[in-house]
């Protein structure tokens, strides 16, 4: 035993990394990276009417909250510390049109959330998603024009948009749709409105994922989705491509970049960081969230281990924070509640 014993300490030269994992209390010394609930953004989805939670099959234990019940959903957030909430609507067909013409309705869905929270909640920030895809019939991110997603026009709608999101109150706009030069009309659409306050937080390297699909559920796009969305969202096979794309967001005036999916683009993440230095926030989509609930729920996994360990890799990636489904959870398990 001893003879192996020296063995070792000859190869390594007696540096042994396991002294400092002796006990739990080396290991929290020497802990690198920590999840605190600073780190997340909760993703809500909402439906119209009034006391509404509404289950969505696709994501065990995510539902679809009416305003009221979303204000509340918000205060409880707020008390738990979350910084920011991200809203996403799910319209009901007749609203929808080839065009997304109920995007510049000023008093839709979103902008309605934004208000009543904003009069309840003022403590919580709250971060809207331009995009066309929840209000158009086709369910893409765009205008859709002789089987094309023509670009020009959407960036002007998608702008038009924000200007009525920042008007109801939304603090950050994160523009979802991946348009050409979308970050600077809207940077300048909010300037000359009178919302240089406003932050725009890029989704600036969104990748053409199948990670999306329970979300599509979640807002009601799942059926109506004609094609794929590769002609806007980036090939999951090109980082380098993601960098040049995220440059562009940062020069026309991007104050927050975001990568997307989450998990599986960590070098992404890295990266950007490193590139940029600007805040960086992965989002962990709704695949990656239905995943570890569906192991869990199987009992194939320890689902609240295995959500805090993928918090922990975006953090040690270089996030500054992340969307995550699990915001609530987290929140309350940091809290012991
Ligand atoms: C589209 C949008 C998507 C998500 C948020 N906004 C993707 C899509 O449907 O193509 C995905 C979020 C998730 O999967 O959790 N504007």
């Amino acid at each position: 035993m001893s003879d192996t014993s020296s063995l070792v300490d000859r190869v390594t030269g007696h540096r042994r990394m396991r002294r400092n994992r002796k006990a739990d209390w080396t290991r929290r010394m020497v802990q690198e990276t920590r999840v605190t609930v600073d780190d997340l953004i909760w993703p809500l989805f909402l439906v119209p009417g009034s006391g509404i939670v509404e289950p969505i099959a696709a994501m065990p234990g995510v539902n679809r909250l009416s305003v009221d019940m979303a204000v509340e959903a918000a205060r409880e957030a707020a008390d738990l510390g979350i910084p920011a909430l991200a809203t996403f609507p799910n319209v009901p067909m007749a609203l929808r049109d080839e065009t997304g013409s109920h995007s510049l309705a000023a008093d839709n869905l979103i902008n309605q959330a934004t208000r009543a929270i904003k009069a309840a909640v003022p403590n919580i920030g709250i971060i809207t998603d331009v995009a066309l895809d929840p209000f158009t019939s086709h369910g893409h991110d765009g205008i859709l024009r002789d089987g094309e997603i023509v670009n020009d026009e959407t960036v002007a709608q998608i702008a038009r948009a924000a200007v009525l999101q920042a008007d109801a109150g939304a603090d950050i706009i994160a523009p979802s749709d991946m348009m050409d030069g979308r970050i600077g009309v809207i940077r300048q659409a909010l300037d000359e409105s009178g919302h240089q306050g406003v932050g725009i937080m890029a989704y600036a390297t969104k990748f053409a994922s199948a990670f999306y699909g329970p979300y599509r559920e979640a807002i009601g796009t799942g059926g109506l989705l004609k094609g794929d969305k590769k002609t806007y969202y980036i090939d999951p096979a090109n980082g380098t491509e993601a960098l040049r794309d995220a440059a562009l967001d940062v020069e026309e005036g991007a104050d927050m970049m975001m990568v997307k999916p989450g998990l599986p683009y960590l070098d992404i993440c890295w990266r950007m960081k490193q590139e940029f230095g600007l805040p960086v926030f992965a989002y962990q989509v709704s695949g990656e969230y239905s995943m570890i609930k569906a192991a869990g729920e199987r009992g194939l996994i320890d689902e609240p281990r295995v959500m805090l360990e993928t918090l922990l890799a975006f953090k040690r990636a270089g996030c500054d924070g992340v969307l995550t489904y699990f915001a609530l959870d987290v929140a309350r398990a940091l809290a012991g509640r």
